[in-house]
């Protein structure tokens, strides 16, 4: 058994070998992060189809969280291809954030479909550290299917919890991954992983 698991091992190595080699000569990671989003894309469309209504419904409580402005400031962690963009409803101005620029022709793309959005700007930046995003400065969050692949699900939920407004405390973050439990308030929203509402 141990000689069959050893070849086994072997040959994964082997066939995976072009895979190590680029990674060691520095071209994987910036093959991933400029194909990455196509595949996003086709994914996105096939999951929209079968979390629409959810997301209608979830998304459909931003509209009573407006700020001083009248307007809701929305942030968009770890943004992709902006998937929920279309569930958003009219007087969301829209902040997107994703440490992969590659993303933002697609953001483009979206903001050119979704005309009843207002589209504020592209960070490009990990949510662990999202300096560039003043404290208080937005009224919602949403992060749908990224804790799964930060680094640091704490310091992301730190860094949201600074940039929500303190005058907004029914701000609120939606965050749903497919493996993630966190350590902050939740309530399960049906089907769709977790519900974040700030203390
Ligand atoms: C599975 S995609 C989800 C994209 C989009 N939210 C959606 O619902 O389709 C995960 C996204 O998280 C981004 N991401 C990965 N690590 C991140 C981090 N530390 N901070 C913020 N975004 C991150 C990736 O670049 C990618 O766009």
């Amino acid at each position: 058994m141990d000689a069959l698991v050893r070849l086994l091992q072997l040959l994964v190595f082997l066939l995976t070998l072009p895979l190590h080699l680029m990674a060691l000569l520095g071209f994987w990671e910036p093959l991933c992060k400029t194909y990455f989003p196509y595949l996003m894309a086709v994914l996105a469309v096939k999951s929209n189809r079968v979390m629409e209504s959810k997301k209608r419904e979830l998304f459909s409580q931003i509209k009573g969280l407006a700020g001083a402005s009248g307007k809701v400031a929305l942030l968009e962690l770890g943004s992709g291809t902006s998937a929920n963009f279309q569930f958003y409803p009219t007087g969301c101005k829209i902040t997107c954030l994703d440490p992969n620029p590659h993303f933002e022709k697609f953001l483009t793309r979206s903001m050119a479909k979704n005309r009843h959005l207002e589209y504020e700007r592209f960070v490009v930046a990990f949510g662990e550290y999202m300096s560039q995003l003043a404290d208080g400065s937005m009224d919602v969050v949403v992060s749908a299917l990224v804790l799964c692949s930060v680094q640091s699900p704490k310091s992301v939920l730190q860094e949201v919890r600074r940039v929500l407004s303190p005058v907004s405390r029914k701000g609120r973050i939606w965050a749903w991954s497919s493996n993630v439990a966190s350590a902050a308030p939740v309530s399960r929203a049906p089907r769709m992983g977790y519900l974040l509402t700030r203390a």
